[in-house]
């Protein structure tokens, strides 16, 4: 008896994980580490050369289609001058649909948009970005000049 209820104990908490989706704090912070290369550990960037992403990352999705958005630059980079927090970049930034999986960047966007004070900034209704949503974009096989375009018709203010 005590078994059965072991079993059903250990049953319910795979299905709740199941629901939660995945582990995307581990995952997150250990791919980031392919980012804090340019982005800094701090999240801050290098000013003029390298975006910040803390205070600016919640900015983006935020906006209709900032989701997608951000998605898509980590799997097909980007390449045009945009403004960050009032700063003018002109840089790249590398595509990683090749060497990260569905399940690495949601997670590492999950794990920045939770970091450095972002998480307080987040709309109320922002739920985690799942690896199926990755997947769903794969296909759009988008190059860095098409995710610029989608940046544009965000309409983010100079200033996010
Ligand atoms: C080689 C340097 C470099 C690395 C490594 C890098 N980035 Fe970037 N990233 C950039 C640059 C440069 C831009 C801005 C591109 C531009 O000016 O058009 C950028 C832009 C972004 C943006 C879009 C910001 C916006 O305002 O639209 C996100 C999100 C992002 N990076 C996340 C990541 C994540 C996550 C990783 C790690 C998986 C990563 N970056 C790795 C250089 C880098």
């Amino acid at each position: 008896m005590t078994k059965f209820f072991f079993a059903l104990i250990v049953l319910s908490l795979g299905a709740y994980a199941g629901a939660q989706g995945f582990d995307w704090e581990a995952i997150g912070e250990a791919t980031y580490a392919n980012c804090a290369g340019c982005h800094q550990t701090n999240g801050k960037g290098v000013p003029g050369v390298f975006p910040s992403l803390a205070g600016h990352l919640p900015n983006i999705v935020a906006k209709q289609g900032g989701r997608s958005y951000l998605i898509q630059v980590l799997l097909f980079g980007l390449q045009g001058e945009i403004n960050v927090l009032g700063q003018a970049l002109d840089g790249a930034m590398p595509a990683w649909g090749a060497s990260l999986s569905d399940e690495q960047i949601a997670a590492v966007l999950n794990h920045e948009l939770h970091s450095w004070g972002n998480a307080d900034l987040l709309p109320a209704d922002f739920a985690l970005i799942l690896p199926e949503e990755v997947a769903a974009l794969r296909n759009a096989r988008l190059n860095s000049s098409q995710t610029y375009e989608l940046r544009t018709a965000l309409e983010l203010d100079p200033s996010d």
